[in-house]
C-alpha cells in the first residue's frame, strides 16, 4: 500500500515528438491521459525534425492540457502541483512544455516540480492504468519493490540503473554509442522500413528467421555498458553484400536477426547485473520495452520478477511525468519559476 500523502498531479511532456499532458492521482491513478503524436509528420523526414518538433508541441500543448482537465473534471485549482519535463531531450521542444507549465503555475499559483524523463520512464511502472485503487495491484502485479534493477531503452538512452528506493539511483552503465531504439531506427531505414523503425522491425521480424544472419552481440564483458554501432555496421554490411550480388533484400529475416542480436544483448546484460547487484526484481522501460520479442524473452529466460510497463505507457506520455513529479512533490521538490530546461540531464538522485 502506498502510505505516502494524497496529491493529484499535472504533468506535461514535450521532449521529443510527443505532446503529452495528464492528470494522475497518488503516483498510480490516470485521471486523463492525452499524447498528440508527431509521428507522421516526421516519417517522411525518417527521423524527428526538432524546428518542425517546437512547432507542433507549440499548436498542440494548450488544447492537450485543457482536454485532460476538462475529461479529469478537474480545473488547475483542484491539482496540487505542476510537473513537467526538464530533460534530457531536443533543447527547443522541451522549452514549449517548460514555458507552459511556468505559465500555468504562476497563473494558478501552483508549485512547480521539474521532472527527469529516464525517471519518468521508470515510474511508468508504478502507474495503475486498469483505473485499480486499492493500491495493492499494479498493472495486475504486485508494485515493484526494492532493490530493483532498472533497465530503461528508449530513442535516446540506455541505462542499467541500480533503484535501492524511490527516488534514489545508481548509474551502472549505458549505452557507449547509438541507443536501443536509434539502432532500431537506423537499421529499419537500411533495410528499406519506415519510421518510426522499432514497430516496423518488430512487426517485419515476425515473419523472418532470426537465425538467418549471425549477426555480432556486443557484451562488453567487465562493464555494464552497451554498444549498438557494431550491430548496425554488420547489417550494413550484409545489406551492401546482397546488394552487390543483385539479390533481394530478405527484409524480415534481417530485421528478426537483428532484433534477436538486441534483445539477447539487453536481456543477458540485465540479468546479469540484477545477480550481480542482488536486485530482487527487474524493470524493463522506456519505447523499447514496447517490443513484443523483449518483454517475451524477459519473462522466459528471468527467474526474477519483471516490470514492463504496458504498452501505451512504455512510449513517451504525460502520465509518467505526473507519476514521477508525485513522488518528488512529496518528498518536498518544488522548483522556481526561473528554471532552466536541462537537454543532457542524467538521472539523477533528489
Ligand atoms: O521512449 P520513447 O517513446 O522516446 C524517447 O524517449 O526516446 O522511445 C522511442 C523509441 C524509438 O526509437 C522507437 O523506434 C522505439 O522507441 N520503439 C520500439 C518499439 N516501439 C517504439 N522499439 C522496438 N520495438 C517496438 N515495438
Ligand atoms: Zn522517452
Amino acid at each position: 500500500m502506498n502510505d505516502l500523502p494524497p496529491a493529484r498531479i499535472l504533468g506535461i511532456e514535450s521532449s521529443c515528438d510527443e505532446t503529452a499532458a495528464a492528470v494522475v492521482e497518488n503516483g498510480r491513478t490516470i485521471l486523463a491521459s492525452m499524447v498528440a503524436s508527431q509521428v507522421n509528420l516526421h516519417a517522411r523526414f525518417g527521423g524527428v525534425f526538432p524546428e518542425v518538433a517546437s512547432r507542433e508541441h507549440i499548436r498542440a500543448i494548450y488544447p492537450i492540457i485543457s482536454g485532460v482537465l476538462q475529461e479529469a473534471h478537474l480545473s488547475l485549482d483542484e491539482v496540487d502541483a505542476i510537473a513537467v519535463t526538464r530533460g534530457p531531450g531536443l533543447p527547443g521542444s522541451l522549452v514549449v512544455g517548460m514555458n507552459t507549465a511556468k505559465g500555468l503555475a504562476l497563473g494558478s499559483n501552483r508549485p512547480l516540480i521539474g521532472v527527469n524523463h529516464l525517471e519518468a520512464h521508470i515510474y511508468s511502472a508504478w502507474l495503475d492504468w486498469t483505473g485499480q485503487t486499492d493500491g495493492s495491484q499494479v498493472n495486475g502485479r504486485e508494485e515493484p519493490r526494492f532493490p530493483l534493477l532498472a533497465l530503461v531503452v528508449s530513442g535516446g538512452h540506455t541505462e542499467l540503473v541500480l533503484m535501492t528506493d524511490h527516488l534514489r539511483y545508481r548509474r551502472l552503465g549505458a549505452t557507449l554509442d547509438d541507443a536501443a531504439g536509434e539502432a532500431f531506427d537506423k537499421v529499419a531505414r537500411l533495410i528499406g522500413l519506415p519510421y518510426p523503425g522499432g514497430p516496423s522491425i518488430q512487426k517485419a521480424a515476425e515473419d523472418g528467421n532470426p537465425r538467418a544472419f549471425e549477426f555480432p552481440r556486443a557484451w562488453l564483458e567487465g562493464t555494464w555498458n552497451f554498444s549498438f554501432s557494431g550491430l548496425k555496421t554488420a547489417v550494413l554490411r550484409e545489406v551492401r553484400r546482397l546488394e552487390q550480388g543483385g539479390f533481394p533484400l530478405p527484409v524480415n529475416d534481417l530485421a528478426a536477426s537483428f532484433q534477436s542480436a538486441v534483445v539477447d544483448v539487453l536481456v543477458g546484460k540485465t540479468l546479469m547485473a540484477a545477480h550481480e547487484f542482488g536486485a530482487s526484481e527487474i524493470l524493463v522501460a522506456g519505447g523499447v520495452s514496447a517490443n513484443r520479442a523483449l518483454r517475451e524473452t524477459f519473462i522466459e529466460r528471468a527467474d526474477l520478477p519483471v516490470h514492463v510497463p504496458p504498452i501505451a505507457l512504455c512510449t513517451d506520455n504525460a502520465a509518467m511525468i505526473a507519476g514521477a513529479g508525485y513522488y518528488r512533490f512529496v518528498h518536498g521538490q518544488r522548483d522556481p519559476l526561473d528554471m532552466d530546461v536541462l537537454p543532457n540531464w542524467p538521472l539523477t538522485e533528489l
